[in-house]
């Protein structure tokens, strides 16, 4: 191994933010709130090899979500949207049939360049602006609502909503989406698909048990009123499609494990197999939006 590529690869194995990017927390379990750790400096996550595994595997939200969150906000068509770490773009094109302007921001071109196809073939116009949290700042203008889709995590979050703050109208709204997966029987491959991703990928990566959950950033935020609204489907999912999920996770990715990623490819279906019929696994999954408007400073609800 050359130095460039010993470094290379220390630096994808190197201690990274929680995520539900990469290994999420088991169901229903809750963080010990004792400590931040955000990045310090900035450094983004190598997205870069995992595009066409994200297009093809992560799960996308429930349009059901979509419709409800739009309803919930009165979104319509003189607002302006910014998807901050919109990946591949699927927040953005989701709502834009129902906004006036998508603004879709992230320091990933080749995610930024999914997101210019995946418009394209949806017939919707976004604006693509290379960048990320770092650089929110007056040049973006105003927007009603900032949708965040499992990239919260990867900034610095006190300091994003303090950005945020100024550039979202006094009506407006922060939304986090994600997607979680009900402790019912249909998922009972979901735990062994996790543990064996885990067994490949860098242990550095889980989640960090001492990172405050979102709701308590939220919470000390100006955008401390929250609301979760989650929709929950069954889907039927090709075997096929959950190897490309876990070489879409920026841990799990082709860079971040090199050859043994082919190892992971084949040793996935051999023991997901078991729960398949016909090839394919029912999954139950909950895409989840969790609103944060803004409240009264510091207020609690006296019952
Ligand atoms: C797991 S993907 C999520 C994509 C999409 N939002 C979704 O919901 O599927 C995380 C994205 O966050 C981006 N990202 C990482 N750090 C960021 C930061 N500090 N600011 C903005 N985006 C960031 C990555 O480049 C990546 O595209």
């Amino acid at each position: 191994m050359s130095n460039d590529e010993a470094t290379a690869f220390l630096a994808a194995r190197a201690p990274r933010p929680s995520s539900s990017d990469t290994i999420a927390p088991p169901i229903g379990t809750t963080a010990t709130p004792a400590m931040t750790s955000e990045p310090l400096t900035r450094c983004f996550p190598r997205f870069a090899s995992t595009v066409p595994y994200y297009v093809a595997g992560r799960p996308n939200y429930a349009p059901s979500l979509i419709q409800i969150v739009k309803e919930h906000l009165h979104l319509s068509a003189i607002d302006r949207l910014l998807d901050l770490g919109c990946g591949p773009g699927w927040l953005g094109i989701a709502f834009a049939p129902f906004v006036g302007t998508v603004v879709a921001l992230d320091p990933e071109p080749a995610m930024l360049e999914a997101t210019k196809l995946a418009a394209a073939e949806a017939n919707v116009r976004i604006e693509l602006i290379e960048g990320s949290s770092y650089d929110l700042g007056s040049h973006l203008g105003m927007f009603q609502v900032v949708t965040i889709g499992r990239a919260f995590h990867w900034m610095d979050r006190d300091d994003t909503l303090h950005r945020l703050d100024r550039l979202i109208e006094p009506n407006g709204a922060v939304i986090l989406f994600n997607d979680t997966h009900p402790e019912v029987p249909e998922n009972v491959w979901y735990k062994q698909y996790i543990e064996l991703i885990e067994r490949f990928g860098s242990s550095n990566a889980r989640i960090s048990p001492d990172r405050l959950r979102h709701e308590a950033v939220l919470l000390k935020s100006p955008f401390n009123q929250l609301e979760r609204i989650g929709v929950v489907e069954r889907r039927m999912i090709p075997i096929e499609r959950l190897v490309d999920r876990a070489l879409s996770m920026s841990t799990s990715s082709p860079e971040a494990l090199g050859s043994l990623s082919e190892q992971l490819a084949l040793e996935l279906p051999k023991q997901i197999s078991q729960f398949a019929i016909s090839g394919m696994v029912v999954e139950v999954i909950e895409s989840q939006a969790l609103i944060a408007r803004r409240g009264e400073a510091g207020a609690i609800c006296k019952l």
